[in-house]
């Protein structure tokens, strides 16, 4: 294969890892801030649903396409590997929680929704912490 596609391959993967985390992040402020949005809190959580499965599709495919290249996958500094771990408890954390509120959420009180998206854009802004680390100690 060439370098070509390898480039394009993280680079595609890096689009949708990228908008994933605009989306996580984003979402979840914008929910609560200026004002909470209780009345379109649903609408947040599909869109934060979304954006988390995405990270967590985009991360597998990151990992996967350098098993492909390289037949290993990086060989991660202890601290890497860290933030790793952290980026994948964020994330199945933030998909699990999104995902009962939608299930299990509709007669939540307003504080408690307001309460889960707040750890949503806590979790979101852990992740990203830790993405910088897994970039810059690998
Ligand atoms: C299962 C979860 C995840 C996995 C397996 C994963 C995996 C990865 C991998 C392998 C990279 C490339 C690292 C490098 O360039 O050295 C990366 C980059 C990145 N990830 Fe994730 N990730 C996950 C979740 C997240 C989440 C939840 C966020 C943010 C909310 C996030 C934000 C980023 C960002 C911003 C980068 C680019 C860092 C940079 O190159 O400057 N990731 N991720």
């Amino acid at each position: 294969m060439s370098v070509g596609s390898e480039n394009l391959a993280y680079a595609l993967t890096q689009v949708v890892h990228n908008f994933g985390a605009a989306a996580v992040l984003g979402a979840a402020v914008f929910a609560l801030w200026p004002d909470f949005r209780a009345e379109s809190a649903r609408r947040f959580a599909w869109l934060i649903l979304l954006g988390w499965g995405a990270q967590i599709a985009s991360g597998a495919v990151f990992g996967l396409t350098s098993y492909y290249y390289y037949g290993a996958t990086p060989d991660l500094s202890s601290l890497a590997l860290a933030a790793l771990a952290v980026k994948v408890a964020a994330a199945t954390s933030a998909f699990l929680l999104v995902a009962v509120y939608l299930v299990r959420g509709r007669d939540w009180a307003r504080a408690r929704v307001r309460l889960g998206f707040q750890v949503l854009a806590a979790l979101a802004a852990t992740a990203l912490t830790a993405a910088a680390f897994l970039r810059w100690f690998s």
